[in-house]
């Protein structure tokens, strides 16, 4: 890759198991009317819950927005009761996929093997994988951060993984949802060792508690190529206050 191919900043929504048809039209709207308006200086994605694509593919129809999903299987059809493979995600318009969301690998048992083969599917379907790494609280006290993600991410990216079709979000588990972010230091730190051990110019995503107003230091911190947003990414004003947070 050449410096002129050189990937934008991505900042994607996280909707979780959150949204209605009427709600997740209105702030997908939203968020599509402000993108056709903007000059950007990022990529922006929304994910919503997989009853909701469909919705969402719609509302941002013709907008710099793409479309992206909370999970695959590692499958591309077969009986899997209740799952959703690849590629019926990209045959409904999505660009992107989550795949090993700490939740996912907390709720679900799922393992770094199993995130792999998720990775390896998007990537059969044409689709950009979100693959997510992070430690627990009790690692990080234990001294643990860097094994742990160095270790998931090893585990967690298949041999194809490359800038073009793999994002690495880091999300420290203790920071999702409490409010509690990592510290810049932290961030730095950890967004430098997935640098040295991950793919080329591969973007590095950071999650957990990113909101409208500590959005700018974080996104200026080294090596952090945007962010994986949840709560906040739930309001229009605040998921957008954030896509302008993205340092020009
Ligand atoms: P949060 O979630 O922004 O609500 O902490 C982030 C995530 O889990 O992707």
């Amino acid at each position: 890759m050449t410096m002129a191919d050189k990937l934008l900043p991505l900042i994607a929504g996280n909707w979780k198991m959150n949204g209605l048809k009427a709600t997740a039209r209105g702030l997908a709207r939203d968020i599509a009317e402000r993108a056709r308006t903007t000059r950007l200086a990022c990529d922006i994605a929304l994910c919503p819950p997989a009853p909701l694509l469909v919705v969402v593919a719609d509302a941002i129809e013709g907008a710099p927005v793409a479309l992206g999903a909370q999970d695959c299987h590692p499958e591309p059809f077969g009986p899997h009761t209740g799952d959703v493979s690849a590629e019926m995600l990209a045959d409904m318009g999505c660009r992107y996929a989550i795949v090993g969301h700490s939740e996912r690998r907390a709720e679900h048992g799922e393992t770094d093997a199993l995130v792999r083969k998720k990775a390896a599917a998007a990537h059969r379907a044409g689709l950009v994988a979100i693959v997510c790494i992070g430690e627990t609280l009790a690692e990080r006290d234990g001294g643990k951060t860097i094994e742990i993600v160095t270790r998931q991410l090893k585990g967690s990216l298949p041999e194809a993984a490359a800038a073009a079709n793999t994002v690495v979000a880091y999300e420290p588990v203790w920071a999702i949802g409490t409010g509690r972010t990592a510290t810049a230091q932290q961030i730095a730190e950890v967004h430098a060792r997935i640098r040295a051990d991950a793919p080329p110019d591969i973007r590095i995503l950071y999650g957990g508690s990113v909101n409208a107003k500590n959005a700018r230091e974080i996104l200026a911190v080294k090596n952090v190529n945007g962010a994986l947003i949840g709560g906040a990414s739930l309001k229009a004003d605040d998921f957008w206050t954030i896509v302008q947070s993205v340092p020009h």
